[in-house]
Order: structure tokens, then sequence, then C-alpha cells
């Protein structure tokens, strides 16, 4: 059975799916428009989820996100080898969203596109170093016998939850959803450690970016940013000698029945 969320959970307003904008773009520098990013929260924002202290205190500051794409079998498994680009992700043809009247289960890979922890998850820390009440409140609920629980762990049960949730209510107005696994493109190191330590590895797939300097003395202020895709079983790309200032790797877990 579902089990409910230490965490309080509510959808993305838009304020915070700026501030989630400009982050993302901050990480990972692809062509990505807000209005693509606003187009996959409205068409799932069961699946967009900001998250806020569940305690006493009346704290609305969040102390994380997760913006999950729940993407159609097909789509998933070309978005795994690079074959469709996750800017590309057209939420009307590719979510699983739109045809809710079939009767058999979709198959479906759900794709964290973003995920991140704010300062506020760490006002505990900031309690017991200063003695003064943080502005934000203590995350509970969160300490386990072997240590902390990280808030990844923690947003990716609330989407299995979410899932298994609506699956159990799948009667006659919810094409139930056979969930195939669990893809990321990490960009970060905090990223690549975290969907490691969750059990998620490497299809082969990275996209690296390099700055490349293309002025001239008509635009002396140019510097570019060139992404360079190595698809798997691509053992070398040409000679990326300097410049490259981000690479993403992207990574999946499977649920083991889907195997
Ligand atoms: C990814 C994230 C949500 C994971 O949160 P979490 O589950 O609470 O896990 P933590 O951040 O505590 O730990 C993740 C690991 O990354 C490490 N880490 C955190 N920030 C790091 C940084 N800036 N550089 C390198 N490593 C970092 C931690 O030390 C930890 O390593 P450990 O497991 O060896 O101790 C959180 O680190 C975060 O919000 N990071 C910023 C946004 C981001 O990078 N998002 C992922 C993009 S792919």
């Amino acid at each position: 059975m579902a089990t409910p969320s230490p965490l309080r959970t509510s959808q993305i307003s838009d304020d915070l799916l700026r501030t989630i904008y400009a982050s993302d773009q901050e990480m990972y520098p692809a062509p990505l428009t807000y209005e693509r990013l606003r187009s996959w929260r409205d068409a799932c924002p069961e699946l967009s989820i900001c998250f806020t202290a569940n305690d006493d205190h009346d704290s609305s500051e969040p102390v994380g996100v997760i913006i999950v794409l729940p993407l159609l079998k097909k789509y998933w498994e070309d978005l795994l080898v690079g074959k469709i680009k996750e800017v590309d992700v057209d939420a009307k043809e590719m979510f699983v969203r739109g045809d809710r009247e079939l009767q058999a289960p979709a198959e479906v890979g759900l794709h964290v596109f973003h995920i991140e922890r704010f300062a506020a998850w760490d006002a505990e820390d900031a309690l017991k170093k200063t003695g003064a009440r943080p502005a934000a409140v203590t995350v509970r609920g969160c300490e386990d016998g072997g240590g902390k629980t990280g808030f990844a762990d923690l947003a990716l049960e609330e989407v299995r939850r979410r899932v298994e949730a609506a699956n159990a209510e799948a009667e006659n107005n919810w094409r139930r959803w056979d969930v195939l696994g669990f893809s990321a493109l990490t960009a970060t190191p905090a990223g690549k450690k975290t969907f490691a330590r969750l059990g998620f590895v490497p299809t082969g797939y990275k996209e690296i970016f390099q700055l490349v300097d293309t002025r001239s003395p008509s635009t002396p202020e140019n510097m570019t940013v060139a992404t360079h895709y190595v698809y798997p079983g691509q053992t070398q790309i040409g000679e990326l000698s300097s410049g490259v200032i981000s690479e993403s790797e992207m990574t999946v877990r499977y649920c083991p029945a889907s195997r």
C-alpha cells in the first residue's frame, strides 16, 4: 500500500517554475524554452511536485522540487539513447496522458527532468549550528536508523506513490500505467552521485557542452555553446581539448517486472 510522504506537497506555481527554469539552464545549458517547460508541467501537474516541510510550523518555503515527464514507451526508449533530445519532448504527442479512454495499460517511462533540493531542506542544520530558529522549518521524518534519507529518495517515492494511487483507481476513467522504469539525464556531480546511489545506470548516451570562441572583429563578444552528442556504443568523439563546461549522462533504472 502507498505510504504518505513525510513532506507536504503542492503543485509547482508559475513563480516557482520560473526559478526552476533559471536554475536548470545554469546546470544544463540546452536550448529549452520556458514555454516548453510550462507545457510539461501543465500536461501532467501531478508529477511536477513542490515539497514543503510537514510539521507544526506553517512554513510554505519549498524544500525541493521534482518534475517528471511520463513518456509513452517508444518515445522514452528513443530518449534513453538520444534519438529524441529532452528539449524536443512534446507533451501532446509523447506524454501518456491523452489516451485515457483506452483500456489496456499504457507502458510508460518516467523521466526525471529536474530535481532540486533547496536551502530550506538544511534548516535543521542551521538550527543546530546557530541556536536560532531559521526562517524555514525542520524536515521531519527524514532520519532513518542508518542515516539521512536524501531528498531524492523522498521525491522519487512520492512519484511512485502517486502513480500507484492513480493505478489503484484506474477503473473506467484512468488508463493504468505500466511503469517500465525511471530515467534521468544527470548534469551535475550531485545528480550523478545521487542517481548512481539510487541504482540508475548509464545508457551510454551523453551530451557534452563546450564553450567555443566565435569572436570576430564584428562580434568581439561572441562565445557560443556547442553541443556534442555521444551515442551508445560510440567510444569517442573528436578532440575536445578545452572549453568543456558541462557533461550530461543519460541514466536509467528499469522496474524489475519490465525486464
Ligand atoms: C541532486 C539532489 C536533489 C540530491 O539530493 P539528496 O538526495 O538530498 O542527496 P545529497 O545532495 O545529500 O547527496 C548527493 C551526493 O552528492 C554530493 N554532492 C552534493 N552537492 C555536491 C556538489 N555540489 N558537488 C559534488 N557533490 C555534491 C553529496 O555529498 C552526496 O554525496 P555522497 O552520497 O557521497 O554523500 C541535490 O543534491 C540537489 O538539489 N542538487 C542541486 C541540483 C542538482 O544537481 N540536481 C540534479 C541535476 S541532474
